[in-house]
């Protein structure tokens, strides 16, 4: 079940602490048990075909965490890698990286480049990981590139929104759909810009526990949503001709 009108899917992975913590974990457990929702919702979004999906997998605020929490979701993170890299290409899936890579670990830096390059001609669903990923970062940084070809122009203007799309780290569709597991009703500073008309869903289910059929209710309510964009309903629009 897919619906049409949804081009582009963002996912706010939260809850995976929580999760392991009420179980009496360590909170790394709670990332890899994550880690495992996130293979399970990558298969789940790729055989609904659906085009576009970002996944929140770390902020450019989680720095704050404790540098044995941020090395345990590093390693995880080289491990999805690792191990499903064939699968994602035989599913043809492409993989996209948004946000500031220089930061990472080299060997993540390395085995995520891997990735990109083995998935590159893939034509199915692009699945898209934000790492080192800040909304108002990426937003900063546009403004700094356009600046620097400005100067070289010689001319001031306003980016064009397909200019603006090249300015941003990924180039996708805006966001139709966020999805945020874990309970708390905000957006954490991830894709700010490309948020403007998103439909936001907020979930009370710890990550680790999402599951496609979760996915699947949240997809049948998004086709009930009214996304008027700015306009009118259609019931309005013919009422008022
Ligand atoms: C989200 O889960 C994953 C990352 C931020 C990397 P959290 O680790 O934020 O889990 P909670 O919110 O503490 O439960
Ligand atoms: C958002 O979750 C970041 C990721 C899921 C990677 P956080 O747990 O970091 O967000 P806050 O601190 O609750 O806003
Ligand atoms: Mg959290």
């Amino acid at each position: 079940m897919k619906p049409e009108s949804i081009q582009h899917i963002a996912f706010i992975m939260d809850g995976n602490g929580r999760w392991a913590t009420a179980r009496g974990m360590d909170r790394s457990k709670g990332h890899r048990a994550g880690m495992e929702a996130l293979e399970r919702i990558v298969m789940a979004c790729s055989e609904r075909k659906l085009p576009y999906i970002s996944f929140y997998a770390f902020s450019t605020e989680n720095w704050k965490r404790p540098a044995r929490e941020i090395r345990a979701i590093f390693l995880l993170m080289e491990y999805f890698f690792r191990r499903r890299m064939k699968d994602l290409a035989s599913q043809n899936i492409r993989i996209l990286i948004s946000g500031d890579w220089s930061a990472l670990p080299t060997r993540s830096r390395e085995i995520a480049a891997r990735c990109i390059r083995e998935t590159a001609q893939c034509t199915g669903t692009t699945v898209n990981l934000c790492m080192n990923y800040g909304g108002q970062m990426e937003i900063r940084r546009a403004c700094a590139l356009w600046a620097a070809r400005c100067q070289q122009s010689g001319e001031f203007s306003i980016p064009d929104e397909s200019e603006m799309q090249e300015l941003l780290y990924s180039g996708l569709p805006d966001v139709d759909l966020m999805i945020r597991t874990g309970g708390d009703h905000r957006v954490s500073n991830f894709l700010l810009y490309q948020m403007a008309y998103a439909e936001l869903f907020f979930s009370d289910i710890a990550w680790p526990d999402f599951s496609p059929g979760d996915l699947d209710s949240i997809l049948q309510q998004f086709e009930n949503r009214d996304r008027r964009l700015g306009g009118l309903s259609l019931a309005a629009q013919s009422a008022a001709q």
